[in-house]
């Protein structure tokens, strides 16, 4: 049984669609972030905070090879996760990899009061999103090999990828 990752940018709904795809089809759901954070009994800010985004990004790949062993679950990557090859290459072999799309304006409205995403916590937060965004989302499109249009209510968006999937 393959697994489903779900990818995208901070804000697109991952854990939230995540969660509904684990109800609907009685698989284990994995989000990354609460992974890492249990895994490190840190926070991921504290992680940025302490050690720096580089080792933070080191503790992410290692949990993509840990999670690529298991079958016939359910995972919300982080942001950042899918944007780096090894990653990608790692998670690619366990099962599909899911892009969900939400627009710009969309994406700011959700993160305007964010206080837990490191990265984002700078003076013009939606100069950043639009700088990251625009580089990310060619990468997101690389690496998944489904594409849904997120900018819906997160049930509607799940059943949409339950529909592509089946
Ligand atoms: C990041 C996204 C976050 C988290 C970390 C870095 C990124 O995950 O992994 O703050 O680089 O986009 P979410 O997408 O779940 O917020």
């Amino acid at each position: 049984m393959k697994n489903i990752i779900l990818c995208g940018f901070m804000g697109c709904g991952k854990s939230t669609i995540g969660k509904i795809l684990s109800e609907k089809t009685k698989r284990p759901f994995i989000d990354m972030d609460r992974y890492i954070e249990k895994k490190t009994n840190m926070t991921v800010s504290e992680i940025f905070e302490k050690y720096g985004e580089e080792k933070f990004r080191e503790i992410e790949s290692g949990v993509c090879f840990e999670l690529s062993q298991r079958r016939g679950i359910i995972i919300a990557s982080g942001g950042g996760t899918l944007t780096f090859q090894k990653n990608i290459d790692i998670l690619n072999k366990t099962g599909r990899i899911v892009f969900i799309d939400v627009k710009y304006e969309i994406l700011c409205e959700r993160l305007r009061h964010d206080t837990k995403r490191p990265l984002l916590q700078v003076e013009n937060r939606d100069e950043k999103i639009r700088e990251m965004l625009n580089k990310r989302t060619p990468i997101y499109k690389g690496a998944s090999s489904v594409y849904v249009d997120g900018n819906f209510a997160s049930g509607y968006v799940a059943d949409i990828i339950l529909s592509i999937l089946r």
